[in-house]
């Protein structure tokens, strides 16, 4: 088996360690009035709540979790990674709705046959593991821009607690000592002398609960307080990087940090019910996924069939086989591809994809398909905030892969993501999972590879935020969403009962349904009986959700106990 295979599974296990001692007696969503923070990790929650108490906004808070979590879940939080921000923020006009694309992007030097070239010279893992599975890194160019374009509070003041943890240290967390000494990680982590100095300094991996520092790292953060972007993207930091490419064999350069932007795009946005949903557009596909989803979903009496029953599993898999069908064949970068978004969200193609499906039997992917399908890493993570004043920020950022592409930057303290593997690195050939993806997303210099990141806000008629929602997960995050935005929506249940249930997943390749644990037996024979090929599978993903009841504004933070994250109010 290959070692990113490995890496997934244990990481699949992990997180069904946690759901399964998850049990009846989950707490209650954590309640607040004057603002929320839920993210993966709860130092940095407590970080973006902290913003939240010395006056600053739902932007700032955002801005200050991104920062902890790439200091306190190394895992996936990163200042070497990318990720996308929907915002709603109050205006006298209404809601303000917000798509800022900080995805990373491939280096100048990158082309089609980059990975092509690479297995055929025997670096079969080029495209995930070392220097060249490495992107353009956007996080830090986009979470400031974020914060100074809709943020309050000063730079140094956002990034303050991120330093004083890398540098004073905090208490390691079972999950991340666990993920650092699981013999898949620890092997394709020691590979780097960089990556051993900073998480097997004494030759292992550091103990759970003991004080683990990052003075490096804490360095690169002051530069980043002092200098703002130019503390990253140029001087000492984007010296550290090239030299470390050098050094690994990479292609980035500091010509390509330095051209680095983020870019403000316009959200997805569509009704569903009576309420509005801000969802993120291309190079994501998590947006126009949900719309067609829900769009097929809508000519279906949902209520009637009931939550999580066999009626209701079939026909909402069924929207899933068909929307990945189309998101594999058809999305990519919108900067270097005419996308056909109008067509893909049209109501009259959305009803012709809904009137095929069957109600009693499921139907083939072959049949459905003309495409391809999925190949994200599922380590990821989710942040979602609101303030007091009602603006609301869902984050959701990567490295790809569990810690990446497992390199640290050597001096600078930062893991290099390995998000170059979600380009089609070989389109119209079978990935590692037997998977096809077409040539819309292959590599190319300056291009952002296709992502299933989904990060939402539900408004209500009134333009006022009811829900933040947003997850990690790969392919698994649009259908995550997708779910917990019908158990609160549809099926209102409440809101750590809705991240809770046990969730399923259609991509459309393979032609199969996986299953959480946790739905009962006749549910699995009345889905064979209709035809779908089941499996069951781990958990699904890390949810991080926020809602907020419309009459009293009260705010409810669920974390998913499928991670170990937290909900923090104010
Ligand atoms: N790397 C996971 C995603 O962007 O979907």
């Amino acid at each position: 088996m290959s070692q990113s295979r490995t890496c997934y599974l244990l990481i699949c296990l992990l997180l069904s360690c946690a759901v399964n001692q998850a049990g009846a007696a989950d707490p209650p969503a954590v309640e607040a009035k004057n603002g929320m923070v839920v993210a993966a990790e709860p130092l940095a929650a407590e970080a973006g709540v902290e913003m939240l108490r010395r006056g600053g906004n739902a932007i700032d808070a955002a801005v200050a979790t991104g920062f902890c979590l790439a200091v306190t879940y190394p895992v996936a939080g990163n200042l070497g990674g990318g990720g996308f921000l929907v915002a709603t923020l109050p205006t006298d006009a209404g809601a303000q709705t917000i798509a800022l694309d900080f995805r990373e992007t491939a280096p100048a030097a990158a082309h089609a046959r980059l990975y092509i070239d690479a297995v055929a010279a025997g670096k079969t893992n080029a495209s995930t593991l070392g220097h060249l599975a490495a992107g353009v890194p956007g996080s830090v160019a986009g979470l400031l821009y974020a914060l100074e374009k809709w943020g309050t509070l000063e730079r140094r003041t956002v990034l303050e607690p991120a330093i004083r943890l890398a540098r004073e240290g905090f208490l390691l967390p079972r999950r991340t000592h666990q993920f650092l000494a699981s013999a898949s990680i620890a092997s394709a982590m020691s590979q780097f002398s960089a990556t051993r100095a900073v998480f097997y300094p004494n030759g292992s991996a550091p103990a759970e609960g003991s004080v683990f520092k990052q003075p490096d790292l804490a360095e690169t953060l002051t530069r980043i307080a002092n200098d703002g972007r130019a503390g990253f993207y140029q001087g000492k930091t984007a010296e550290l990087l090239e030299k470390e490419m050098k050094r690994g064999g990479g292609i980035m350069t500091r010509a390509d940090l330095a051209n680095y932007r983020p870019i403000e795009r316009k959200p997805i946005e569509f009704s569903f019910r009576d309420y509005r949903i801000v969802s993120m557009p291309p190079p994501s596909s998590g947006g126009v996924c949900l719309q067609q989803m829900l769009g097929m979903l809508s000519t279906f009496p949902l209520e009637e069939f009931g939550h999580n029953s066999s009626a209701s599993i079939h026909v909402i898999a069924e929207s899933m086989r068909r929307s990945f069908a189309d998101r594999n064949r058809f999305l990519g970068d919108p900067d270097f591809h005419e996308l056909p978004l109008t067509r893909l969200t049209s109501p009259s193609h959305i009803q012709a994809q809904s009137k095929t499906i069957k109600p009693n039997a499921a139907s083939s992917s072959k049949e459905v398909l003309s495409g391809a399908s999925a190949r994200e890493k599922e380590q990821t993570t989710h942040y979602s905030v609101v303030d007091r004043n009602g603006g609301a920020v869902s984050v959701t950022t990567t490295l790809n892969g569990a810690f990446g592409s497992k390199a640290v930057v050597a001096g600078a303290g930062f893991l290099l993501n390995n998000e170059m593997d979600d380009f089609a690195t070989e389109p119209g050939k079978p990935n590692l999972y037997g998977l096809v993806q077409g040539e819309v997303n292959a590599v190319g210099p300056g291009r952002r590879p296709l992502s299933s990141m989904t990060p939402t806000i539900v408004l209500d008629s009134g333009g006022r935020v009811r829900h933040v929602l947003g997850t990690p997960g790969g392919p698994t995050i649009i259908t995550n969403v997708l779910q917990v935005l019908l158990n609160l929506v549809v099926y209102r249940l409440a809101p750590q009962a809705a991240v809770n249930a046990p969730k399923f997943h259609h991509q459309c390749l393979p032609d199969r349904l996986d299953l959480e644990p946790g739905l009962p037996k006749d549910v699995w024979s009345a889905l064979e009986r209709r035809g779908h090929n089941l499996k069951e599978r781990s958990a699904i993903g890390d949810f991080q959700l926020i809602s907020r009841e419309p009459t009293t504004g009260t705010l409810y933070g669920a974390s998913d106990p499928r991670g170990g994250g937290a909900a923090r109010g104010h």
